[in-house]
């Protein structure tokens, strides 16, 4: 799904028909060059993620999980609109095997060439075409191994699976035009042994028997969402319900974790409205959270409207709201404004450590303030070599995206005052809502909110290679 994509379709139809009255020069079907799709949709970080030539609008993922057999098996139905004029396009699909795929019902004739599943259509789809593709697959999964990145994928685990991952999930479970820029709606049905619990994204609109010791629960995602924020979790699970705002929580701890666990997760909806006292209203329909008992994943991810954690956050018995606050932070930077390129990943972890700051300060820790002078004062001359904005695939989640990304925010807040700072986070978080956003977009609307001119400052936060001056209050 992209905001605009029907306005161009519509202009362009208009000069089909003859009319004139537009300024925009739209490619008439008769220009637009007949081929197929391209194998990646323009990521300079993941030149093979996502692909060309069409936009998704909704995903219909009929998914079933025998964790006996670790085989997924599997149904999307894909609903689209061709971009281009189209003579075949490609899904993204990691290990898997394709049984069938059609194309409103006709065959699709599907072939395979490293992650990519090659579609062709009988006949061409032009341009502004909307379609539906099936696919019916099943396997094994097989998990990513990016040395930089641990293990991501759709984990087995004893009891069940977990599929968590970033940049790199999606496509183990599921085809998918697999980047953040081409965001959409999904429901989501899975099916499993009947005694464990599952989990996914947006709300649980439906539970029921499937037959031969199985269950079939369904979720629905209605607000536009990234690929690798998709999830489903299978296990056995406590599970903590209630609702927030008229909006249902629901979260679940793995069996085996210690129940003091479970007060933590269950502070999710305060750090929710903390957190939209600072950043504006809580863009979803749900809200929750997952701990998960894999001791392959060292991280937190987060998954659209229920985020997972590694139990690793939680032992001690430690205080993990900051970890918790990182991610539900994330829900407003990251899920409902998205990268545009992978590249801009500091829009997204810049923000959510500086969203760990302000609850650590709300908490009565130490302020902002001190936090930012502590960080700038500790980081190292590597660091500052490394720039933020400009990370290479190897630092996507490194110490410069996150720390450098949010002294990047207290610097800019410093610079422009309190209230000029929280209009700009607070309207990127309005006006790219649903969407995606970019690190010149952003610089743009920094300067349109404050009536300054910013470009030499981020220039030397985001993209700088030496330290820059410490910011004077
Ligand atoms: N976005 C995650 C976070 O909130 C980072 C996950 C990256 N790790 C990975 N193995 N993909 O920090
Ligand atoms: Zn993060």
């Amino acid at each position: 799904m992209r905001v605009g994509l029907v306005a161009v379709v519509t202009v362009a139809a208009l000069v089909v028909s003859g009319c004139t009255h537009t300024q925009t020069p739209v490619p008439t079907p008769s220009t637009v060059s007949l081929g197929p799709g391209a194998d990646g949709i323009g990521d300079s970080l993941y030149p093979s993620a996502g692909n060309g030539g069409y936009d998704v609008g909704n995903y219909d993922l009929d998914v079933r999980y025998d964790p006996a057999s670790k085989v997924l098996t599997g149904t999307a139905v894909i609903s689209a609109t061709a971009t281009a004029n189209l003579t075949a396009f490609d899904l993204d699909l990691h290990g898997l095997t394709v049984a069938s795929a059609t194309i409103d019902g006709a065959d699709a004739k599907p072939s395979r060439h490293a992650d990519e599943l090659v579609l062709t259509p009988a006949s061409r789809l032009p341009i502004g075409r909307q379609f539906h593709v099936t696919v019916k697959y099943s396997g094994v999964p097989v998990p990513y191994t990016d040395p930089s990145m641990g293990i991501d994928g759709f984990l087995a685990t004893p009891d069940g699976a977990t599929a968590i991952g970033e940049p790199e999930v999606a496509a183990s479970w599921y085809p998918v035009n697999d980047h953040p820029r081409d965001k959409a709606t999904y429901t989501i049905k899975i099916t499993a042994p009947d005694g464990l619990q599952v989990f996914s994204n947006g709300v649980r609109t439906g539970s029921e028997p499937a037959g031969g010791g199985l269950s079939t629960t369904t979720w629905s995602v209605t607000s536009p969402m990234a690929s690798y924020l998709a999830t489903m979790v299978i296990g056995h699970y406590r599970v903590l319900e209630g609702t927030a705002d008229g909006k249902p929580v629901l979260s679940g701890i793995d069996a085996r974790l210690p129940a003091t666990i479970d007060a933590q997760i269950r502070r999710t909806p305060e750090i929710v409205g903390y957190l939209a006292t600072q950043f504006g209203p809580y863009p979803f329909d749900a809200m929750g959270g997952i701990v998960i008992d894999d001791d392959r994943v060292h991280f937190a991810l987060e998954n659209q409207t229920r985020p997972i954690y590694s139990n690793a956050f939680f032992r001690g018995g430690g205080d993990a709201t900051v970890v918790i606050a990182h991610e539900l932070a994330h829900q407003w930077y990251g899920d409902s404004v998205s990268v545009n390129s992978w590249v801009d990943i500091w829009l997204n972890e810049g923000f959510a450590t500086y969203a760990e700051w302000l609850w650590t300060a709300h908490q009565g820790g130490p302020t902002v303030e001190a936090t930012f002078d502590d960080t700038y004062d500790n980081t190292s001359a590597a660091v500052w070599q490394s720039p933020p904005g400009n990370p290479s695939k190897r630092e996507l989640f490194g110490y410069s995206v996150y720390y450098r990304g949010a002294m990047t925010l207290e610097a800019l807040r410093i610079k422009v005052g309190d209230d000029a700072f929280f209009r700009i986070i607070q309207d990127w978080a309005k006006q790219r809502a649903f969407g995606n956003g970019d690190t010149q977009q952003f610089i743009t609307l920094a300067e349109h909110d404050s009536g300054q001119q910013l470009d030499a400052f981020f220039h030397t936060w985001l993209f700088g290679t030496t330290k820059p001056l410490r910011p004077t209050r």
